[in-house]
C-alpha cells in the first residue's frame, strides 16, 4: 500500500466538500485524486440547474393574483366585523339580566299603605274577590271596575266610607258614581248577599277587623296595584298608621 501525501488528501477533501458532498475519508490509493475531480464537474450542472429551477417558477408566480377569486376578492374587500362586537355579544346577557331586573324592581318596591294593603287584601279579602280581584262571591274589582264604582278623589273616600261599613247599609240604593258606564251600582244587588262591614269603625251593628289605616291601606292596594290608578297622597310615603296585628 502507498502512502497518498497529505497534501493530495487535503485537496481531495477541500474539493468534495466545495461539490457539497460528505468529506469522509476514503481509503485506497492513488484514485482519490481522480474521484474528486468529478466532483466538481458534477457540481457545475447541479448550481446551473438550480437558478434554471428558481427562474423557471418566477414566470409563472405574476399571473398569481389574477387567479384570486371574485368570492374571495370581496371577501378581502367586505367591511369587517368590529372588534368591539365580541365584547358587546358578551355583555348581551349581562344587559338582559339588568334589564328584566328593571322591569321587576317597580313591583318589588311595593312600600308604605301600598304594601300592607297587598297583605291584608290577600287575607281578608282574596277569598271573595279573588287574589288579582277577578271576582268570585264579591264583586270584580280589577279590569279598571273598582275605579269605575269609585272615580277620583272622592271616590277613593266614598270606597273607604263602603270598605270600613259593607254595603249592608246601602241595600238597594246606589252606592258610588251614580253615573258608572254599564250602570250604577246598588246594595245587595250582585248575590243578594251584601258585602259584611270590614272596619273595626263601622257605623252599622256588625263591625269588622280592620282599622281605619287598614282600610285606607287596602284601599290604595285596589286603586293603585289592581285597578291602575296613579298613586294618590294617602298612598304614597311611609307607613300608614295602624300597623300589623
Ligand atoms: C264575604 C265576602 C266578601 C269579603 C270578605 C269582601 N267582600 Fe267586597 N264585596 C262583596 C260583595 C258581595 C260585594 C258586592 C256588594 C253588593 O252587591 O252589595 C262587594 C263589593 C265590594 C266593592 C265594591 C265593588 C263595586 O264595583 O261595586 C269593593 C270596593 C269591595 N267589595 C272591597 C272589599 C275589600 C277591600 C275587602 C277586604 C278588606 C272586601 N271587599 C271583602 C263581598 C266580599
Amino acid at each position: 500500500v502507498t502512502e497518498i501525501p497529505e497534501h493530495l488528501l487535503r485537496r481531495s477533501r477541500e474539493r468534495r466538500a466545495a461539490a457539497g458532498g460528505g468529506g469522509g475519508d476514503e481509503g485506497g490509493g492513488g484514485g482519490s485524486e481522480a474521484a474528486a475531480t468529478p466532483a466538481p464537474a458534477a457540481a457545475t450542472p447541479a448550481r446551473a440547474a438550480a437558478p434554471a429551477a428558481k427562474a423557471a417558477p418566477a414566470p409563472a408566480a405574476p399571473p398569481k393574483p389574477k387567479t384570486v377569486k371574485p368570492a374571495v376578492l370581496a371577501a378581502q374587500r367586505r367591511t369587517k366585523i368590529p372588534v368591539w362586537a365580541l365584547p358587546v355579544l358578551a355583555l348581551l346577557p349581562l344587559w338582559a339580566f339588568l334589564y328584566a331586573e328593571s322591569l321587576r324592581n317597580p313591583e318589588v318596591k311595593l312600600s308604605g299603605p301600598v304594601a300592607e294593603g297587598e297583605e291584608i287584601f290577600l287575607r281578608a279579602c282574596s277569598g271573595c274577590h279573588g287574589a288579582q280581584g277577578q271576582g268570585g262571591a264579591g264583586r270584580q274589582l280589577n279590569g279598571g271596575n273598582v275605579l269605575l264604582t269609585f272615580p277620583g278623589a272622592d271616590g277613593f273616600t266614598q270606597q273607604v266610607h263602603f270598605v270600613t261599613n259593607g254595603s249592608a247599609e246601602v241595600l238597594g240604593k246606589v252606592y258610588g258614581d251614580p253615573n258608572r258606564p254599564g250602570g250604577p251600582h246598588t246594595g245587595g244587588s250582585f248575590t243578594g248577599t251584601p258585602m259584611p262591614a270590614q272596619g273595626v269603625n263601622a257605623t252599622g251593628a256588625s263591625k269588622g277587623s280592620l282599622s281605619d289605616a287598614q282600610v285606607v291601606a287596602v284601599v290604595c292596594y285596589e286603586r293603585v296595584v289592581i285597578g291602575g290608578e296613579a298613586a294618590p297622597e294617602e298612598c304614597q310615603g311611609g307607613a300608614a298608621a295602624g300597623g300589623h296585628e
